[in-house]
């Protein structure tokens, strides 16, 4: 059957909408709330050699790879496990050593990138065990791994990726805290929490769609005409940041960096002027002290503060001259809710300056030759 935009004016406006929906999709019958259980037969599958490795690659592309980042810091902090996240395009042509100790975790929406799936024939080929989490069912990714889980978003037609994205989180996140459990590394009532807030992750979407959305237009055309945008993180919300700078890049051709928030120091502390908007991923978590002097230091140079931040944030409000807001959540799930404001800013912007955010030049939605 054919696949419709049902009355939004483009498939990437309707796949941000229909994300409270997808996310719940990406965990149904995966959660239980009040049993606190997961299932994943896919990891199941593969336990034996989980609980064995000493390290977990993830390897993927694009946004994918942005999925894969925060993963890593994921299943560091529940899992204590080492984990390292690839580049597939470098992993592939680096002479990696591998063997059959090591578990790969691919990350790819279409199962088809071309480098994702070379580098794990050759990671494969050298013993290493394969866990796909990819969106396509069928796809070669998929076929080739050795387990895995589908994110079940269902079909993605905007080239910019959106909620893809967020069934990745959602899949990762349900890997992390069931390898936790199998590990026991994580409290049981630990793991209650977190099963507690991704559970309400839908539900808090669609708070954002149904609260935010004329603010985020408004901060779009206000900024519009930026040359530059910087978008900064730290911890959780240093991939989100990284995410919402290529979002603003795909789709409305404005250069944008993604940094974690202290590194500006380091070089893009530079470009700060009043014509530069800062964007901050700044939800409530350990690092939001640091985070508040960060934005200081921003401010303290001219630049346009803008900071996406967790309900009842005051001194946010104070700081920054734009700010959208976020339900709270645990700091291990609340990049679920923090991305999607991002998605929805680099749209609207997109929108304002005419691009065909559907297909933006110059990108394919899956880049099967290298
Ligand atoms: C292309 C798409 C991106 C995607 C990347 C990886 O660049 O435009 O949206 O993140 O490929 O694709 P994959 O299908 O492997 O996730």
């Amino acid at each position: 059957a054919a696949i419709e935009k049902s009355g939004y004016e483009h498939f990437m406006l309707k796949e941000i909408f229909e994300q409270p929906q997808t996310i719940f999709d990406s965990f149904r019958g995966r959660l239980d709330v009040e049993q606190a259980m997961l299932t994943l037969s896919g990891l199941d599958a593969i336990k034996d050699k989980l609980l064995a490795a000493r390290r977990i690659i993830i390897v993927a592309c694009g946004t994918s790879w942005h999925a894969g980042l925060l993963a890593e810091y994921l299943i560091e902090e529940l899992c204590r496990v080492n984990v390292e996240v690839e580049y597939a395009s470098e992993f592939r042509y680096r002479n990696p050593i591998i063997d059959e100790n090591d578990v790969i975790i691919a990350v790819s929406q279409s199962g088809e990138t071309a480098d994702t799936l070379v580098a794990l024939e050759n990671a494969k080929k050298q013993g290493a065990t394969i866990f796909g989490i990819v969106n396509v069912v069928g796809s070669s990714i998929a076929r080739m791994a050795d387990a895995g889980a589908y994110t079940h978003a269902g079909p993605e037609i905007g080239v910019a990726s959106t909620k893809a994205f967020t069934a990745q989180l959602v899949v990762l996140e349900l890997f992390a805290l069931k390898l936790a459990q199998m590990k026991g590394t994580a409290s049981p009532e630990r793991l209650r929490q977190l099963i507690a807030a991704l559970h309400a992750v839908p539900e808090q979407v669609q708070w954002i769609l149904d609260n935010q959305l004329d603010n985020i237009k408004r901060i779009a055309t206000k900024y519009k005409d930026a040359r530059d945008f910087l978008f900064l993180g730290r911890g959780y919300n240093f991939p989100i940041a990284l995410e919402g700078a290529l979002k603003l890049k795909e789709i409305s051709y404005i250069h944008a960096e993604g940094y974690p928030a202290a590194e500006m120091k380091h070089g893009p502390i530079a470009l700060v002027d009043e014509h530069l908007p800062v964007v901050f991923v700044a939800t409530q978590d350990p690092f939001y002290e640091k985070v508040v002097s960060n934005m200081q230091e921003i401010k303290a140079r001219k630049g346009r503060l803008i900071a996406v931040v967790s309900e009842g944030d005051e001194m946010a409000e104070q700081l920054a001259e734009d700010v959208i807001t976020v339900p709270k959540s645990d700091e291990l799930i609340s990049p679920l809710l923090a991305v999607v404001p991002l998605q929805l800013l680099s749209y609207y912007v997109g929108i304002e300056l005419q691009v065909d955010v559907d297909k933006p030049r110059n990108l394919a939605k899956s880049v099967t030759v290298e």
